[in-house]
């Protein structure tokens, strides 16, 4: 989300390396490695995840310390531009840290961020702190800031040290102070966007709890709504320190620099004057000069109260230690569902691999328990930042897929519960509220992807596949009357068979741009529906949805021309009449600087954060109606190398993720083994700059784990290409199942691992086989039915001999328009 506009406009941008993190984060990863190299028995997977990957270069990671699926994500928060919070750059200042944040999320203004606390020295006591963000912000001792899964830390300029360590709903903080007495200032309205709404603040100094709660904008939707938020801070640690001062206070930029001892209380409504709110909070320090102090905050979206029982349940008496070894246990066991073979693979590889499966639980963040609104009180899982689906139906939920059915059926229901609530599958969910939806409704294909590979599990999960398939009906008929946020713009959908450009829409409000790509992903998010209704023995439905499955094919334009190619995807009047605009618009490539490719009304191009030439690569659920409308094999495979050559790709933007692996329809498989080595090695590696853009919740880091295990998934089916794994065999264990699948690389090779795969390195894919025959589906791609779902041994022979290697030997994987997904698994 919002990667296009961000790519465009970091292309410009030299990259600059940031002197953070620590070398030790580094280190400790080498180390780690080597001990797997030396024959050492990997035990300890968190080891190898650099949580840094994607601080820099707009990647917009959280390294903050958290558990799987946290609410909580413990950072510090800076200066600049930080949706996350953290940035790598260091001559960003630090503001506070605090235990709200999202990971990888594109939002320019910032997401959370909310109730900071910043440790200062106030050598003249109280009255001499600094309190707001301008005045008490910090730089960071260069080198110093460090974090491993469950663990943050960082040194200010001051030699004040800030750790933290987390559980879902709590936080525990340490700061070591050099000397002198420590004072903390805790915000009471100050979020990442600066958007708060109103709220209170009380003190209870004997007790030595502050209880704060108010009312925020989100990141990522209408400003029209708040989401609310509370903390608790606990600062005694359980009676180990003693509350020297403590008071309240208000200020601003321009002078004011209000201070109250000893008071207790703040309440403020919304400032309807100027766009920055006022700043206020608390302020207190600690007495007999301590140089550790631990401080314990709990959250919740309840209540302050909640809050506090959240700290108190999760955190209670525990040490900083054991709550740091109780989130490295719960990452363990996660991280250790794909076990690399670590002593045969490249060290970079190891740690892109089990860093970017590190962020793949990292959201979205697990707010069971804490619905408000129209949640309050669901029985339901609750996750907070599905931000958006339009980013993670492609790889994240099929990457989940694979090992975690119990994770994902949360997720499903946690989706259908958004439908029975709001009346249509929640879109873009960000802090709470509704957030935009960029083209389709893109939940479906994530309930579709569940419903096809685990039909047969769901109930036992928790998961009613018949309440799923009304849930997804009514997104398929029901035309909602404000399609912004959430469901789709049906009515003239199904009146034209795509989504018209400047027709009459009497039915159903919504802002009119983007037609090109909504009509793609619409046929696509029709497929989905279309696959469940398979599952389910829907005969009509299947059909209905097999036919709007298709209709991608209604925007393509066969006379427009571009660059020698000719048929491009392209809006459309109600008439029929194509809008014939320049596919190269909104590409890499566009010398219009000033276009408009967003979710803004001036998006005149028809497709959303991308271009044309992006777009039209798009049908996963029938390739082979594209490579035949692109005029056959050969020339779709010279109109892909000319997308990848000439620069319309964009890594960093997700309609642009099936294009590297795409050539396996054209028959030439051979070739996107060679692009996915390109792709990755262009585009991702172990430094804080090492993603083409935001993560977009961990849409990029699945996108780079799926091509290390030589796999692409086709969204809401059951297969997944096969390409070549960067690495010479792994296991990936599915627990719920009880099952475990062994890849082995038959003639692996090394030197094959490399941007450009040197003449007589083995790497293509010449045979396969499942538990010891040949694969049924050839070798271009397995299905999760023969293969994960059962468990077993697949062995991928690889050659150097590419001719031999490059067709799929009549087995191409499936298309709709081919007779492909003929019936369920
Ligand atoms: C960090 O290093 C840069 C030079 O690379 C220097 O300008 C800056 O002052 C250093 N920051 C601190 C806090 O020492
Ligand atoms: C804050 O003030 C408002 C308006 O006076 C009042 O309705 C509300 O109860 C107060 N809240 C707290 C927590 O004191
Ligand atoms: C979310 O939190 C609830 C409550 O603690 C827990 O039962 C559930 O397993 C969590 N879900 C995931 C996916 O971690
Ligand atoms: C398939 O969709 C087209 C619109 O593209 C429509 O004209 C046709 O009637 C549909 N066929 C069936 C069998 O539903
Ligand atoms: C269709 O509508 C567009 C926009 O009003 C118009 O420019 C075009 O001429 C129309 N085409 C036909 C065939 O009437
Ligand atoms: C750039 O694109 C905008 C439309 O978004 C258009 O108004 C403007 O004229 C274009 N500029 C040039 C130089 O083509
Ligand atoms: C592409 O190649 C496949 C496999 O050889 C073949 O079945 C198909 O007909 C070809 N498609 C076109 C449009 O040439
Ligand atoms: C590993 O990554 C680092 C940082 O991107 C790079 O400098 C180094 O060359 C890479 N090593 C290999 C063997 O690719
Ligand atoms: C598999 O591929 C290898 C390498 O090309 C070849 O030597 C071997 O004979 C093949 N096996 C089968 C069963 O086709
Ligand atoms: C997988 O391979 C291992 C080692 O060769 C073997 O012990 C095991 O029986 C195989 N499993 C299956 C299901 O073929």
């Amino acid at each position: 989300m919002f990667g296009a506009v961000l790519i465009l406009a970091a292309a410009a941008v030299t990259v600059t390396v940031h002197a953070q993190p620590s070398p030790d984060v580094q280190k400790g990863i080498a180390k780690a490695i080597k001990n797997a190299k030396n024959g050492g028995k990997v035990t300890d997977f968190t080891a190898f995840v650099n949580p840094f990957i994607g601080t820099d270069n707009f990647g917009d990671v959280c390294p903050g310390a958290s558990v799987p699926f946290g609410m909580v994500k413990v950072t510090t928060d800076n200066t600049g531009y930080a949706p996350a919070g953290y940035v790598a750059d260091n001559t960003q200042f630090i503001q506070g840290v605090s235990p709200l944040h999202d990971s990888g999320t594109g939002s320019s203004l910032g997401s959370y961020g909310n109730f900071k606390i910043m440790p200062q020295f106030c050598p003249g006591g109280f009255n001499t702190c600094k309190t707001i963000l301008s005045q008490r912000q910090r730089l960071r001792k260069n080198n110093t800031d460090f974090a491993s899964p469950g663990y943050f830390a960082q040194t200010l300029d001051n030699d004040i040290k800030i750790e933290a360590t987390a559980t879902r709903r709590a936080a525990l903080e340490r700061f070591t102070f050099p000397e002198g007495t420590p004072f903390f200032s805790v915000d009471l309205g100050n979020d990442s966007p600066l958007s708060f709404g109103g709220g209170s603040l009380d003190f209870d100094p004997a007790a030595g709890r502050i209880k704060i709660g108010g009312r925020w904008r989100p990141s990522f939707g209408p400003s029209l709504f708040f989401y609310q938020a509370f903390a608790c801070y606990d600062i005694l640690d359980n009676g180990k320190q003693t509350l020297g001062e403590f008071g309240v206070w208000t200020a601003d930029n321009f002078g004011m620099d209000a201070k109250a001892l000893g008071q207790t209380h703040l309440n403020l409504s919304i400032n309807l004057i100027g766009s920055s709110p006022y700043q206020s909070g608390a302020l207190f320090s600690l007495a007999g000069n301590p140089s550790e102090v631990n401080i314990r905050v709990g959250v919740s979206f309840v209540s302050a109260d909640q809050a506090c029982q959240n700290a108190e349940t999760e955190i209670g008496m525990s040490s900083f230690e054991e709550i740091q070894d109780l989130a490295v246990s719960q990452w363990n066991d996660k991280l250790s569902r794909i076990e690399l073979d670590v002593a045969r693979s490249a060290p970079n590889i190891t740690e892109i691999f089990y860093s970017s499966y590190y962020r793949s639980f990292l959201t979205p963040n697990n707010a069971t328990g804490e619905g408000s609104g129209a949640f309050a009180g669901t029985t339901s899982p609750y996750f907070d930042s599905l931000y958006c689906s339009w980013d993670t139906f492609r790889t994240w939920a099929p990457l989940l897929s694979l090992t975690s059915p119990v994770d994902y059926a949360e997720v499903v229901e946690n989706y259908i519960d958004g439908w029975r609530k709001n009346g249509v599958i929640p879109e873009c969910r960000s802090n709470q509220l509704p957030g935009w939806t960029q083209g389709g409704s893109d939940g479906t294909n994530i309930l579709a992807d569940f419903a096809v590979k685990y039909h047969a599990e769901a109930a036992s999960l928790g998961v009613d596949l018949n309440e799923m398939f009304t849930a997804l009906l009514s997104d398929g008929e029901e035309n909602p009357p404000e399609w912004n946020t959430g469901g789709r713009q049906i009515n003239v959908y199904k009146a034209h068979g795509f989504v018209p450009f400047a027709a009459f829409d009497a039915t159903s409000t919504g802002r009119q741009t983007r037609e090109g790509s909504r009509t793609l992903e619409y046929a696509m998010n029709d497929f989905g529906i279309r696959q469940v209704a398979q599952v389910l023995g829907h005969a009509d439905e299947v059909t209905t949805y097999t036919n709007r499955s298709t209709w991608f094919k209604n925007v393509w334009d066969p006379t427009v021309k571009s660059d020698g190619f000719e048929g491009f995807m392209q809006k459309r009047f109600g008439n029929g009449t194509f809008k014939n605009l320049n596919p190269v618009d909104c590409s890499p490539l566009d010398t219009n600087s000033s276009r408009a490719c967003s979710l803004t009304q001036d998006n005149q191009n028809g497709f959303y954060e991308s271009s044309s030439w992006e777009y039209s690569f798009f049908a996963p659920q029938d390739m082979a109606t594209l490579v035949d409308l692109m005029g056959g094999n050969e020339t779709f495979v010279k109109r892909l190398d000319h997308f990848f050559n000439k620069g319309y790709y964009l890594a960093g933007n997700e309609p642009s993720f099936g294009t590297p692996s795409a050539y396996h329809y054209a028959d030439h498989p051979a070739k996107s083994v060679q692009r996915g080595r390109q792709v990755l090695f262009e585009n991702f590696d172990i430094t804080a700059g090492g993603l083409p853009g935001n993560d977009d919740q961990a849409a990029m880091a699945t996108f780079a784990a799926f091509h290390i295990l030589g796999l692409f998934p086709i969204p809401s089916t059951t297969q997944f290409l096969l390409i070549s794994p960067f690495v010479p065999s792994y296991t990936v264990h599915n627990p719920h199942l009880g099952v475990s699948t062994t890849v082995t690389v038959d003639g692996f090779d090394p030197a094959s691992v490399k941007r450009k795969i040197p003449d007589g390195a083995a790497a293509y894919v010449a045979n396969v086989t499942v538990n010891g025959v040949p694969s049924v589906t050839g070798r271009c791609f397995i299905d999760f039915f023969d293969t994960f779902k059962k468990g077993g041994n697949i062995t991928i022979t690889v050659t150097s001999n590419m001719d031999e290697a490059d067709s799929c030997e009549g087995s191409l994987p499936d298309s709709l328009s081919t007779g492909g997904w003929a019936s369920a698994r």
